[in-house]
């Protein structure tokens, strides 16, 4: 089965075909980051305006590349939430017009969703669950507990800002460019991760929640203070924080519930060091870690189109007033 996935949530135009949930045929990424790095964030008016000069011509490029006509597409999945209304509302409503117009079935995704169940797909391992999955990006940093494609609990999130938008807001502190997370990898890089012993929010706490803003106003003082710091060592310091938590916290839920397979999931998961100490602390705990390849890590429509042939497996295509749901959690997994 072919399924051509449409994901516009952000500040990524991407169309996918993928065969069978697992077989990326094409994966076409159009990045606005450089449109949007002047503001120092994403301008949704910009990102919605762009995405509907781009979404057609993301489309044909992504059917070109697959050898692929539209005829030979079986389903078309596209995100319907979380995201930023007017840029979710392009993907959404080309997707819906497009299955229309074609007859063919049409599915809305959880983005979220779509990025817990990107390990897997990526390394064709359903066999791994149930697993324990680190979802971090700019909006979200929760723990899952998933034990089949589509059934998942929450086991705990953050409380205030996410992982990956805490590396975004110390790096404009830092004046360095939009989006944060590889700017400080970089820097961190050449930095000493025992600089400065920046807190680790909630690492000892009895839940699996998180919090980072503590952390990026520990940086902000930490700034004031020390005029004359090392932006290498601040760098490399935030980062190591950052990864104890996420680690620490990663490796407790999945130890105690006894469960054997770790993923993670994400634009944060790109991270070198998150990859390395999370690789090296599943290894001393006998635990199988998966993650995807950098480019499915951050927003793609490959991961939509993968977990679209999963939903239309096990449910019903999605009615086509199916609306967008800009501030939808990660959910209980049934189709939309
Ligand atoms: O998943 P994603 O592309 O979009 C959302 O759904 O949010 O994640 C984007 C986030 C940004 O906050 C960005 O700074 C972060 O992922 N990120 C990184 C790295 N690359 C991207 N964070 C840390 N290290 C990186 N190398
Ligand atoms: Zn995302």
């Amino acid at each position: 089965m072919n399924v051509l996935g449409v994901e516009t949530s952000c500040d990524e135009t991407s169309a996918a075909v993928v065969r069978d949930g697992g077989e990326i045929l094409s994966n076409v990424v159009s990045s606005q980051i450089s449109l949007h790095r002047p503001y120092g964030g994403v301008v949704p008016e910009l990102a919605s305006r762009n995405h509907l000069r781009l979404i057609n011509s993301v489309i044909e490029q992504a059917l070109a590349e697959a050898h692929t006509s539209m005829e030979q597409i079986d389903a078309i999945g596209a995100t319907y939430g979380p995201g930023l209304a007017s840029s979710l509302l392009i993907g959404l409503n080309t997707a819906k017009g497009v299955a229309f117009a074609t007859g063919k079935p049409f599915v809305g995704i959880n983005h979220v969703e779509a990025h817990l169940y990107s390990p897997l797909l990526a390394n064709s391992a359903t066999d791994a669950l149930p697993m324990v999955s680190l979802i971090v990006s700019g909006g979200h940093t929760i723990l899952a507990h998933a034990t089949a494609i589509g059934e998942h609990e929450i086991l705990g999130q953050t409380v205030d800002d996410a992982a990956g938008e805490a590396f975004d807001k110390v790096a404009k502190l830092l004046g360095l460019g939009y989006p944060g997370g590889p700017e400080i990898e970089k820097l961190a890089g050449k930095g000493n991760p025992a600089a400065i012993g920046f807190p680790r929010s909630m690492l000892h706490d009895a839940s699996d929640n998180f919090s980072f803003s503590g952390l990026k106003t520990a940086v902000l003082y930490f700034l004031r203070k020390n005029p004359q710091h090392s932006v290498e060592d601040v760098c490399a310091s935030f980062q190591e924080a950052v990864v104890d938590v996420l680690v620490g916290k990663t490796l407790r839920a999945t130890v105690s519930r006894r469960v054997k397979t770790v993923s993670v999931s994400g634009g944060v998961s790109v991270n070198g060091r998150l990859r390395k100490a999370l690789t090296a602390g599943c290894a001393d705990n006998g635990l199988r870690l998966l993650f995807a390849p950098p480019r499915l890590c951050t927003d793609n429509a490959a991961m939509i189109a993968a977990l679209a042939y999963y939903k239309l497996q096990s449910g019903k295509p999605s009615d086509f007033s199916l609306e967008v749901a800009p501030s939808m959690g990660l959910g209980a997994g049934g189709n939309p």
